[in-house]
């Protein structure tokens, strides 16, 4: 058995040296289905199980009655009412999270999505164009984290100039174990008087606030944009209630912003480290669809998603209770040697490459997976050209979360054409 510390995996502080592969590795190598203890002084204490290996995160995924989200998707447990007030359609299971998906999702498709590009694309040549002045840059802070939400914001029919503070609210919430970007630092400081609130942060109050003006808006003045769409009854005749449409809000201000960011700056930097693939894009810009998808698989931002059992299950030769949590770390998933040949090497003419960045063949898989490659792909196809020379310029600065993996931090110096 290894000497690595295999329940290091949960502590956020870790992640600010990187995603410990080697943990990862070890535990699908010798312990897929493993116990991992919360609390070092307490062997026996509380715990979870950590599935590791990509074929047991699939089969867990494809259960949705026996892995169940309605418990909580964070690895820490909520209380009955914590639970109750901050439940977005992320904790719902079927049959009650198909008819909820059914009233958002039709803005999100692929089709709907494809309409929408030469707006991202407008975006993201002026973001580009912003950063050309500059040969020094921190291409996480002044292209990355510029974009997703700005295309979002674009999407939704939010007004350009409120931008910005949607980037830091979306920041605040999904970031709340970083003190780079809330002063309410979950695991860190007191927030029990914002427990009934999502992410346990008071900023989703203001997001709620915004929410409701939103609404309001879209429904006297209906525009082309997504709100309009959201606002609007199904074919079926269901539509959001005001409480639904303010949550659904909130949640997409947290998924949609730093998740794409993260991925893009990973993509950055594995195309710093790989040269060769970085002039390999450069002379075939046709790879670049799979080479959004082999980022999305090296950057596997989303680390993990958590289920609880509702019944006994055998699993990797164990016996995971109903009760039990059980999390799912598609990080460890995306580089599990069974799945891909080489899984250390980035290869952006990988296929297939089906990975687990959005969370496959689950009901919940990411609603926003076409809006992100979109702008992964517009990002990089309108960028590259740009560029004589790029390369690091200092270290990176990386996230304080076991949930997100993020390089918040990528110094680069660039030679413009
Ligand atoms: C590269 C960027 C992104 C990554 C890696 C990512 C990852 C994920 C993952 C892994 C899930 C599944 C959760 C689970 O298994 O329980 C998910 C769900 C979701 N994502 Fe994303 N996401 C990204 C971008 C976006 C964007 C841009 C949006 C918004 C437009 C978005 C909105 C959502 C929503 C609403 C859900 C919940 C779906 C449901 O519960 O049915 N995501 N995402």
């Amino acid at each position: 058995m290894s000497t690595l510390n295999l329940d290091s995996i949960i502590d956020p502080d870790v992640y600010t040296s990187g995603v410990p592969h080697d943990v990862f590795k070890t535990l699908r190598d010798e312990d897929p289905v493993h116990w991992t203890c919360e609390r070092s002084d307490e062997p026996d204490g509380p715990g979870f199980w950590s599935l590791t290996r990509y074929a047991d995160i699939v089969e867990a995924s494809r259960q949705p009655g026996i892995f169940s989200s309605a418990k909580g998707i964070r690895i820490e447990d909520m209380a009955e009412d914590e639970l109750i007030a901050r439940t977005t359609m992320m904790e719902l299971d079927p049959p009650v999270h198909t008819n909820y998906r059914r009233m958002v999702s039709n803005p999100f498709h692929r089709k709907e999505m494809k309409n929408y590009e030469p707006e991202l694309r407008k975006m993201a040549v002026t973001v580009i164009e912003e950063a050309m002045g500059r040969d020094k840059l921190d291409f996480t802070i002044d292209i990355a984290r510029q974009l997703p939400m700005r295309m979002l914001g674009s999407l939704l029919g939010i007004p350009d100039e409120d931008g910005p503070w949607l980037v830091a609210a979306g920041d605040a919430l999904i970031g709340n174990s970083d003190p780079e970007f809330t002063e309410f630092v979950v695991d860190q400081v007191d927030t029990d008087e914002y427990r009934l609130l999502p992410f346990r942060s008071p900023v989703s109050l203001k997001l709620f606030e915004y929410a409701g003006k939103m609404a309001e808006e879209k429904t006297k003045c209906p525009a082309h944009d997504v709100t309009t769409d959201l606002l609007k009854p199904t074919r079926d005749g269901d539509r959001l209630s005001d409480l639904d449409f303010k949550n659904f809000f909130t949640l997409l201000v947290a998924a949609g912003n730093d998740t794409t960011r993260y991925t893009m700056a990973a993509g950055m930097q594995a195309l710093l480290d790989n040269p060769d693939q970085l002039e390999l894009l450069r002379e075939r810009p046709e790879l670049v669809e799979s080479a959004t998808e082999e980022m999305l698989r090296w950057g596997s931002v989303t680390m993990h998603f958590r289920r609880t059992l509702t019944q006994d299950y055998e699993m990797g030769g164990k016996t995971l209770k109903a009760g039990d949590r059980a999390v799912l770390w598609y990080i460890s998933g995306d580089y599990d040697e069974r799945q891909f040949p080489d899984p250390f090497k980035f290869d952006i003419t990988r296929t297939p490459n089906e990975h687990l960045a959005f969370g496959l063949k689950s009901p919940h898989k990411c609603l926003g997976e076409h809006l992100a490659r979109w702008e992964i792909r517009i990002l990089f196809e309108e960028l590259i050209p740009r560029i004589k020379t790029i390369q690091s310029n200092g270290p990176i600065d990386r996230l304080r979360s076991n949930f997100i993996t993020g390089i918040k931090h990528l110094p680069v110096k660039v030679e413009w054409k």
